[in-house]
């Protein structure tokens, strides 16, 4: 078994440095961490004659997984087939109460308080504050808060589809930056990875969505970079929403990312909102 993450695959698929190896005994691959893409790990089932990805989603402070795959059910590309034994999940709808069970849908996913291995007490902060306070109950119980926005498919299928921090206002939409960076990394050949940042700007009003992106060969990219801003717009106005602007474009050597391989979107967050006061003054 193979264990990945996301921005692992993605950077042997765009530099296609894994060719040379004999991938035939492999019999399958894990991978946690990010939310993964459909066309990225079918090109990593393609390295080893098809075998299954089986993903896990979890966190440390509840001791492991939530939701994960399975080699005992169907499988979905980018997709979790079951909660994990011993984890009830609920997808909040938009009036902040749990949507019944099985009703295909998108939003903050939370958790069932009872689970094994889960957290009691924080270091540094409240434990009952950070899971728990102001969450809705669900047969005599709180639910504990998790922070990661998930879709439940019309065919019973998850998908993770970033933090809900993650997600920004454009113009009253509310909209993850996951998948803006989606569209974004698709763009042009020369884009290794993007990450899509709403940033207030300094006189109040609407979030601006700012782009920053990694370029494969940060050495030669002077053309590519003068027209990736209406590159993007024009992608993620066909493909997400004709009223999102893309108002800067932010050339990076790399994104700032946890030890954990997460990109950490608030430190972005921060320096471009310093940056565009710097700019204005
Ligand atoms: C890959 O490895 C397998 C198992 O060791 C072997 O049977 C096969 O011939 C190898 N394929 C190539 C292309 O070297
Ligand atoms: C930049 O890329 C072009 C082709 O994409 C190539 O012809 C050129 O030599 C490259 N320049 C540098 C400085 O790497």
């Amino acid at each position: 078994m193979l264990g990945v993450i996301p921005s692992i695959v993605r950077t042997w698929k765009s530099t296609n440095s894994v060719s040379g190896y004999n991938w035939s005994t492999i019999r399958c691959f894990s991978s946690t961490g990010e939310a993964s893409n459909v066309d990225e790990y079918l090109w990593l089932m393609g390295r080893a004659r098809y075998k299954p990805v089986i993903e896990c989603c979890g966190g440390t402070e509840i001791g492991g997984g939530f939701v994960s795959g399975s080699l005992l059910q169907a499988q979905s590309l980018a997709a979790f087939s079951t909660p994990v034994m011993g984890c009830s999940l609920f997808i909040l709808g938009s009036d902040g109460c749990p949507v019944p069970k099985n009703k295909p849908g998108i939003g903050e996913l939370v958790l069932g308080p009872a689970i094994f291995g889960s957290s009691t007490t924080l270091l540094n902060a409240d434990h009952y504050d950070v899971y728990f306070k102001g969450m809705p109950m669900w047969n005599g119980k709180v639910l504990r808060r998790h922070g990661d926005m998930f879709e439940l498919t019309a065919r019973g299928y998850y998908r993770a589809h970033g933090r809900a921090d993650d997600t920004m206002n454009l113009g009253g939409i509310k909209v993850s930056s996951v998948e803006i960076e989606r569209i974004c990394n698709e763009v042009d050949d020369c884009v290794l990875e993007t990450a899509a940042i709403g940033v207030p700007p300094p006189a109040g009003g609407p979030e601006q969505l700012v782009i920053a992106v990694v370029f494969k060969d940060p050495g030669n990219n002077t053309t590519a970079y003068l027209q990736l801003r209406m590159s993007f717009n024009s992608a993620v106005q066909k493909k997400l929403n004709p009223l999102f602007r893309v108002s800067r474009v932010v050339p990076l050597q790399s994104l700032p990312r946890t030890a954990t391989n997460k990109v950490m979107r608030r430190i972005l967050h921060q320096q471009f909102a310093q940056l565009d006061q710097t700019s204005k003054l």
